[in-house]
């Protein structure tokens, strides 16, 4: 029996579906119209061949049915989240931050705290941190921290552990490698690790964007919210945008992703670079 499960496609029938896709989209804001019906099936295959379930009417009732319902979710989510990332990902963006957000805010004060608010498995809020770390060096100290936040549990695991390939740091400068990145004592390994002070400057929350109270009792000068709203309809993005704007101070930053914007739901924010908006 075991083995015939472990080989099996399950397919996911119309009503399965229909249950799935509209819990995920009201719980994580992830749209998952019928032509996605075989990606979600594809990424829940996974799941039932770890829990030895035979077919999508049995993993709905797990789910929606008993105790264990609530932890499954948290595995759901895990598979169905995109949490695909890199370091210097749309670099233009940590350019800017250098070069026009850090100096024009450290006008006024020296203490920034920043948020990577959708952060994956970490080299978003890392690389924020190197950048601001290169302004200091150059500018003068500031004080700073570097809030990491994600629904995915597995990829916050992966961020708080910091351990990378040594092929995922390729595009960073060398630079960068000397002064950020840690090689692994034994040679043989091919990983790196963010070194511990660079680690301290990051702390990591779960944080699902979609609820309405994300429990954060700070606000914040630098956002990077990137390539998490394409996943959401209109309405969520804007509700996320208005969620964000209320954590951020005035003449605050947001960096959304460069396939993202504002259109049609810019509130109190003016565009002030590709994909970057300002708090007025
Ligand atoms: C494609 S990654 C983007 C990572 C990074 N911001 C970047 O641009 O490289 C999207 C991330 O959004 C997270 N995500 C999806 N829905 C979310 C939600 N409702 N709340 C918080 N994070 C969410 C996923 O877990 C995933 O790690």
């Amino acid at each position: 029996m075991k083995q015939v499960l472990e080989t099996t496609v399950r397919k996911i029938g119309d009503k399965e579906f229909n249950k799935l896709s509209r819990f995920i989209e009201q719980e994580v804001g992830i749209k998952l119209p019928p032509v996605k019906r075989t990606l979600l099936e594809s990424r829940l295959q996974k799941r039932l061949k770890t829990l030895q379930i035979p077919d999508f009417g049995q993993y709905c009732d797990l789910v929606f049915t008993t105790d264990e319902g609530a932890l499954e979710i948290v595995e759901m989510i895990d598979a169905i989240t995109t949490n695909k990332t890199d370091f210097m990902r749309e670099s233009a963006h940590f350019e800017f931050m250098v070069h026009t957000a850090l100096p024009e805010l450290t006008k006024s004060r020296r203490e920034l705290n920043l948020w990577s608010a959708a952060c994956s498995s970490g080299q978003e809020p890392y690389n924020m941190a190197m950048f601001v770390e290169e302004f200091i060096e150059k500018a003068g100290m500031v004080n700073y921290n570097v809030a990491a936040t994600d629904i995915s549990k597995s990829s916050l695991e992966k961020a708080r552990r910091a351990v990378y390939d040594m092929k995922d740091i390729d595009i960073v400068s060398n630079g960068f490698k000397k002064k950020y990145f840690l090689k692994s004592r034994d040679a043989k390994k091919t990983e790196v690790r963010i070194k511990a002070d660079l680690r301290k400057k990051v702390y990591f929350r779960p944080i699902n964007l979609m609820k309405d109270d994300y429990g954060l009792n700070k606000k914040f000068d630098i956002v990077f919210c990137r390539n998490v709203l394409i996943y959401f309809n209109k309405e969520n993005q804007a509700d996320v945008i208005r969620r964000i704007v209320s954590h951020m101070n005035s003449g605050g930053y947001l960096f959304l992703g460069h396939s993202e914007s504002l259109a049609g739901m810019r509130k109190n924010l003016v565009s002030v670079g590709t994909s970057v908006y300002r708090k007025e």
